[in-house]
């Protein structure tokens, strides 16, 4: 640990508070080196008080793996597109961002692709009064708590991810051109953590519609009783935002969901994804 950061503990299992750091300068290969063990042991950091410029975020973010241009192009930033705006904003009859102001469920971002993102930076830039909160999941605390009958159950299973349920639900339909990038899509149900060796339950409600080799009943109430389980008040932290707050998360072993707001107030966040070494970038 180097004598400039400290770090206490956020969740009840899981997340940090990272202190003395300043994203938008602290890039040097030493502080990246020290952030990425600390992103993978607690899963989940906060920044706070943080004033960055996109560029500054997308250095900063870069200096934890590659980016991604994400799929949903209509909303990446006009002028780096390595950002993804969330944001209910409208220029005009168009939304600046995806995922507006309505409740959206839990899920791991990019689930439904091959290779998922590692992990997502979200910074806060325009918040609203009240709402919109969000909240993550430990689930390798939720897998760690499961009975062993359970996960003999799991082992080796594989779940369906489908980003249409997602969208149907809780955001926009994708285009055909984006809907070919992201068919429905099998995973390991457990998925272990590729650098820490951490198991963690690998669905969510918003993107998992059957387990592979159960019979429908079982598969459904299987999957209902898992959905419950892991977002016990034990495994979840909710984030009341602070504008300048920025979170980083372990898309391995955390999902996410999002309280809704006012129509009437303006959020805007900007976030980068983050892709994994490909030699480990496929979900075992
Ligand atoms: C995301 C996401 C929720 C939020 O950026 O992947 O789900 O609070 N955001 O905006
Ligand atoms: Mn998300």
């Amino acid at each position: 640990m180097s004598k400039k950061l400290s770090v206490s503990r956020m969740g009840k299992t899981f997340g940090a508070i990272i202190e003395g750091i300043n994203v938008a300068t602290d890039t040097d290969p030493d502080t990246m080196a020290e952030i990425k063990g600390l992103w993978a042991e607690h899963q989940l950091l906060l920044f706070r008080n943080q004033d960055l410029s996109e560029e500054q975020l997308v250095a900063f973010s870069r200096g934890l793996g590659d980016l991604e241009i994400h799929l949903r192009r209509e909303y990446l930033s006009p002028d780096n597109p390595e950002i993804l705006m969330i944001s209910n904003i409208k220029d005009g009859d168009r939304s600046i961002g995806i995922l507006s102001d309505t409740e959206v469920g839990w899920h791991y971002d990019q689930i439904y692709l091959p290779k998922p993102a590692v992990g997502s930076m979200l910074y806060s830039v325009i918040l609203p009064n009240n709402g919109g909160q969000t909240s993550f999941a430990d689930m390798a605390a939720a897998y760690d708590g499961l009975s062993d009958d359970m996960k003999a159950k799991l082992e080796g299973k594989k779940a369906i991810q489908s980003y249409a349920a997602f969208n149907a639900q809780f955001s926009v339909p994708t285009n055909s051109k984006q809907k070919k990038m992201s068919p429905d899509i099998a995973q390991p149900l457990v998925r272990t953590h590729p650098i820490t060796g951490r198991k963690a339950l690998y669905i969510c409600p918003g993107m998992t519609v059957q387990i592979v080799g159960l019979d429908e009943d079982d598969s459904r109430e299987t999957l209902e009783f898992l959905f419950d389980w892991c977002v016990r008040d034990e495994f979840v932290y909710t984030h009341d935002w602070v504008l300048g707050d920025a979170l980083l998360w372990d898309n391995a072993s955390a999902m996410h969901r999002r309280e809704p707001f006012d129509s009437s107030e303006d959020r805007l966040m900007k976030r980068t994804t983050i892709l994994p070494p490909d030699n480990i970038a496929t979900p075992f």
